[in-house]
């Protein structure tokens, strides 16, 4: 079988590495793909959003699956695209990549499925989002929960008065795909009006941000669970957790993602059975009933908090850097599972295989990063004498230069490593990761920290 990753990054890399694996697949492309795609399969030189041109190189040789990695492909629809043409890929169509496409969009399916999420209101109009905030506000902290709300101009929702004494922040997002970058959590009224300015008017998102959504600020511990779709039957991976913060203690400015673990004690197999039955089936089945079918990766970002597990976002594609430690615990071949769900057959497979070790994948970024960042270093260190058997170092910012790898990212690789328990994988990650050097290359130092915490309070 011959297989098609569209995408560059480090998520990529995973899928183009676990393909790679399978005994039934003959020969793995990726387009455009990085540096370390091009040593685990070969890299064709056409953009991720070249549906056309996807097609074409799809049909000319005669790829068997086609897996998208990044939702820029989904929303523009890849998948359409390439249906139309009698091709098999695995993937949401356009109507159900709106799922992560319009944040709006996401919340209706939400509601009318009964999911649980944050409250929420929306605005297209700058003084009507004005006024809610200043009205929710009063005076500087968003501590007025208790007052009623004059949601003159918002155009659906509310936010219930769920504790009125507790001061807490409001969430402010920009409805369409931002890069990670629509998305802010506002502790004062200022900031709160600074950054819907920015949305609606400012034009910083573009047309993304014409429409916002106001949300409550949800409290609690993140995971992401990532599940394999066919549009009727579902598969979840093992939950992992992801690291957004720049820095170390979830400080700094939000990131694609600084490291991921998996599995993580966040969810045990109890609340992986409760979002299962609240988030997953009802989402599926409501996608359906709205006419458009999910099949692909259903991921949800959510929030465990007190009253049990509430979604931040839905996306509809592997999550980056969540994949990599998620793709090196799987024992089952990913091209069964991915082609399965591609013809609809998901419900044939037999159940996954995982292996019992721990992952952990901590993310090398280049100086600046997540602003601007510097580039055109060469990476040493990446020789494959430095590996063992159980670590693997995915590629997302780099490129081929001469004989040279450089970076070419703000997030430049994914170092992973299984251990036989989470300190022992941390342990390994982070000793790769010495051994890789380039200018201004760093890293955040505790990624698994959460969960090596929250083991030893439960002990
Ligand atoms: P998103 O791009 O929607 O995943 O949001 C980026 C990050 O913002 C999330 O990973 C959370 O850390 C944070 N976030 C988003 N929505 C909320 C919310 N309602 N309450 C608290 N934090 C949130
Ligand atoms: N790791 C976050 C994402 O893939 O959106």
């Amino acid at each position: 079988m011959k297989v098609l990753v569209i995408g560059q990054g480090g998520r990529e890399h995973a899928l183009v590495w676990k393909l790679s694996q399978s005994p039934k697949v003959t020969k793995v492309y990726c387009a455009p793909g990085n540096a370390g795609t091009g040593e685990d399969a070969e890299n064709v030189d056409i953009s991720e959003t070249d549906v056309d041109a996807l097609v074409a190189f799809a049909r000319r040789e005669k790829i068997d699956l086609t897996v998208p990695g990044p939702e820029a492909s989904l929303v523009i629809g890849v998948v359409d695209a390439f249906r139309k043409a009698g091709l098999t890929i695995f993937g949401p169509t356009k109507a159900a990549a709106a799922l992560e496409g319009s944040k709006t969009f996401a919340k209706q399916i939400m509601r009318n499925a009964k999911v649980p999420t944050a409250d929420y209101v929306t605005f297209e109009d700058l003084r009507a989002a004005n006024d809610y905030i200043r009205e929710r506000c009063g005076g500087g902290r968003f501590a007025s929960a208790d007052r009623p709300l004059q949601i003159g101009g918002a155009q659906e929702g509310t936010i219930r008065k769920t504790n009125p004494t507790w001061e807490q922040p409001i969430v402010i997002k920009a409805d369409g795909l931002a890069a990670g970058k629509g998305v802010r959590v506002c502790h004062t009224e200022e900031e709160a009006l600074e950054f819907t300015r920015a949305c609606l008017v400012g034009n910083s998102f573009g047309k993304a941000g014409s429409r916002i959504i106001i949300e409550e600020c949800l409290v609690g511990e993140e995971a992401s669970i990532l599940a394999i779709v066919d549009g009727k039957t579902i598969i979840p991976l093992e939950a992992s957790q992801d690291h957004k913060a720049a820095y170390d203690d979830d400080r700094g400015p939000n990131t694609g993602g600084m490291g991921a673990y998996c599995p993580t004690p966040v969810i045990d197999e109890a609340m992986m059975d409760e979002i299962t039955q609240s988030v997953l089936i009802p989402t599926v089945h409501e996608m359906k009933r709205k006419g458009a079918t999910f099949s692909g990766v259903l991921y949800a970002g959510l929030m465990i908090t007190r009253q049990g597990p509430k979604v931040l976002e839905f996306n509809v594609r592997f999550g980056d850097p969540e994949t990599q430690p998620v793709l090196m615990r799987l024992k089952t071949d990913l091209f069964d599972v991915l082609y399965s769900a591609a013809i609809g057959k998901l419900r044939e497979l037999p159940d996954l295989e995982w292996d019992p070790r721990p992952a952990v994948c901590v993310v090398m970024a280049s100086r600046g990063y997540p602003g601007e960042y510097e580039k055109g270093f060469p990476i040493r260190g990446l020789e494959k004498s430095n590996d063992s058997e159980s670590t693997k170092v995915f590629h997302a910012g780099t490129k081929r230069k001469d004989d040279q790898v450089i970076n070419s990212g703000g997030r430049v690789l994914g170092v992973t490593a299984l251990g036989q328990n989470l300190d022992q994988a941390k342990l390994s990650a982070y000793e790769r990761v010495k051994k890789i050097r380039w200018e201004g290359a760093w890293c955040r130092k505790d990624i698994s920290d959460k969960a090596r915490t929250r083991v030893k309070t439960e002990e």
